[in-house]
């Protein structure tokens, strides 16, 4: 026969939503996890500083078919109240660039911190625990699991699913949350990966891998202006991160490599003034030389800047303020930071996060159909909906 215990609450995973969650709700709390430690991702987030939320944090830097549902919970736990609580507890901070707060020590901090909150609301936190099945008997959740190999079960009024979305498989990262979700009449929308590099199968970029510059990049209709990178098999950089997320397959994206100046202006200017000026040797002193040097391979240029009439300059110019490619495909969500989509949010509460039709059911975190954009907004997302949810335990 199975061991047998009863919680208030159990939540399904120990990542950052999960643990918030945690500090919150009321009652006896157990807090479950595959993994063998708690908030894998916090401790890897940020090059090990985790960028754990951002100054300028607002609804408008979320992705979700319901672009109003994250507006409760952001407002009822603000970047300032998670900036109050690492004061709290004495965890130095800076801010990088745009707002992206970082640890100045490291993302382990934030992981005790979290630990030491959770301990004192009184949550247990059993880790290295399969998750075997989950039933609903009308009022109770029941939790069929492994651990220490031995299968038990757990009765529970509320079942907290935080076990995050798909990326990163080779973290632990699994579906379990969107299996569950329709197991129990809950809709999931489609997912894919977020925050992600984009491939081309030419590997055009291949010879300037390496080459970073400040672009504006334009995809359905939504654009950043950040650094990009090329990479042996693609684009990376802040700004492809962001712009995947609103990126469709074989959709165009536009690069603008002037996005706060004129090239046009200024070539015209110096063909004016040192018109015997190679024109290859003039755009290396306002782009990298390595990517002027593709160009000048993909475009065919040459001669001096005198050569160049105002209308082929301008052809020029906007060549390099449009440049249009059709990515091949992304990596993926083996190194995607993000799942986009999820479990829809028109089936829960915007407020508790709560199933409408399945009392004490809840979905918090990167699991929900809610997605930040690069720079904090995905773990501010995490502890504003494990709050809220928390909260309404
Ligand atoms: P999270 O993924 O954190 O936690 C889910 C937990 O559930 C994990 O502990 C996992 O082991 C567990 N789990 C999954 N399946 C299970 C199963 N079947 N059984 C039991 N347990 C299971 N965001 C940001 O704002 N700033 C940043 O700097 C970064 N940086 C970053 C870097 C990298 C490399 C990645 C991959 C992601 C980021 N992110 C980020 C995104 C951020 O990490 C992410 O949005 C949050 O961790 C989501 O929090 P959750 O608690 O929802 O899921």
């Amino acid at each position: 026969m199975a061991e047998h215990t009863t919680w208030d609450t159990v939540i399904l995973g120990a990542g950052a939503a999960g643990m918030m969650c945690a500090t919150q709700s009321g009652g006896s709390t157990l807090l479950l996890d595959h993994a063998k430690a708690p908030g894998e991702k916090i401790r890897i987030s940020g090059g090990g500083r985790c960028n754990f939320t951002n100054l300028y944090a607002s609804p408008e830097n979320f992705l979700s078919a319901n672009p109003h549902f994250c507006k409760s919970a952001l407002s009822r736990y603000t970047q300032w109240d998670f900036i109050d609580l690492m004061a709290r507890h004495d965890i130095a901070y800076h801010e990088k660039t745009l707002g992206q707060l970082f640890c100045d020590n490291s993302a382990k901090d934030i992981i005790a911190m979290l630990q030491s909150e959770m301990a004192q609301a009184g949550a247990t936190l059993w880790l290295d625990t399969t998750i075997d099945s989950v039933d609903h008997d009308g009022t109770d959740f029941s939790v069929t699991l492994t651990r220490l190999g031995r299968q038990q079960r757990l009765t529970t009024r509320n079942l907290v699913l935080a076990t995050g979305g798909k990326s990163i498989p080779k973290m632990g990262a699994t579906g379990l949350a969107y299996d569950i979700a329709r197991q129990f009449g809950l809709a999931v929308t489609d997912t894919r990966a977020g925050l992600v590099p984009f491939t081309f199968s030419d590997a055009r970029f291949k010879p300037i891998s390496g080459v970073a510059h400040p672009v504006r990049a334009t995809a359905d209709g939504k654009a950043f202006e950040e650094a990009m990178l090329f990479t042996h098999r693609g684009l990376s950089g802040p700004v492809m991160l962001q712009i995947s997320s609103y990126w469709r397959e074989s959709q165009p994206i536009s690069i603008n490599l002037f996005p706060d100046s004129d090239p046009f202006e200024t070539l015209r200017a110096r063909r004016q003034a040192q018109g015997r000026r190679n024109l290859t040797t003039e755009l290396a002193s306002l782009l990298p030389a390595r990517l002027v040097d593709h160009l000048t391979e993909q475009m065919d240029l040459s001669g001096n800047l005198a050569d160049q009439s105002d209308s082929a300059l301008r052809h020029l110019c906007d060549a390099l303020q449009n440049w249009q490619m059709v990515p091949t495909g992304t990596e993926g969500y083996r190194t995607a930071e993000v799942t986009l989509g999820g479990i829809d949010t028109d089936m829960l509460s915007s407020k508790t996060m709560e199933a409408k039709a399945v009392k004490g059911l809840y979905a918090i975190g990167e699991a929900v159909d809610v997605t930040g954009w690069l720079g904090g907004f995905n773990f501010q997302w995490a502890w504003s909906s494990g709050w809220a949810a928390g909260q309404a335990i």
